[in-house]
């Protein structure tokens, strides 16, 4: 995919809440404007990379990007599981996140146990394909340090986007 690494920033909004609720991995969900930005070769599926939450510390992230086909979502969306506890909830932060490789594509399974067992095996390998030096180098890309400090005013009428590839 020869927009990977692929930057981009936006608002965190709410999905339907089952990432924390039922699978027990909460994820954070990119509004559409963002969504609809993506390039044509970033195909859906599963991806990994880096995520800063407002002007916070870089973690290590996993993303889907889809219409989620065992929950059989009629809405394409990008949500993103930051490897990292949080105390709280970032509803309404803005969230960046550069994305640097492909894992799988999204698929149905027969078990929210075997949804839950893949997507934990996307978070290991996603840990260590991130410890590769090509990839820890985009962790420290300017990209980052220039993170908005809090979210846009509620007038703004998009979150700013951003492909710095
Ligand atoms: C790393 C990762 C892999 C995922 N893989 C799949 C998948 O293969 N199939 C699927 O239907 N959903 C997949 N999902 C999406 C979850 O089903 C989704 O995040 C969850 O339903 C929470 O959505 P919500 O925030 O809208 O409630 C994946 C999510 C993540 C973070």
């Amino acid at each position: 995919m020869k927009s990977l690494p692929y930057f981009c920033r936006g608002e965190v909004i709410r999905g339907f809440g089952r990432g924390s609720k039922e699978l027990g991995i909460p994820t954070a969900n990119f509004p559409d404007s963002v969504v609809e930005h993506l390039p044509a070769d970033i195909s859906t599926g599963i991806y990994y990379g880096w995520a800063c939450v407002g002007s916070g510390d870089i973690y290590k992230m996993v993303m889907s990007i889809g219409w989620n086909p065992y929950y059989k979502n009629t809405k394409k969306s990008m949500e993103t599981h930051v490897i990292h506890t949080f105390k709280e909830d970032f509803y309404g932060e803005i969230l960046s996140v550069v994305m640097v490789g492909y894992i799988r594509p999204e698929r149905s399974y027969d078990s929210l146990e075997a949804l839950i067992s893949a997507i934990n095996s996307d978070i290991e390998e996603a840990k260590v394909k991130l410890d590769q030096p090509e990839h820890l180098k985009l962790k420290t890309d300017n990209f980052f340090s220039s993170a908005p400090h809090s979210p846009p005013p509620s007038t703004t009428a998009a979150p700013s986007i951003m492909n710095g590839h």
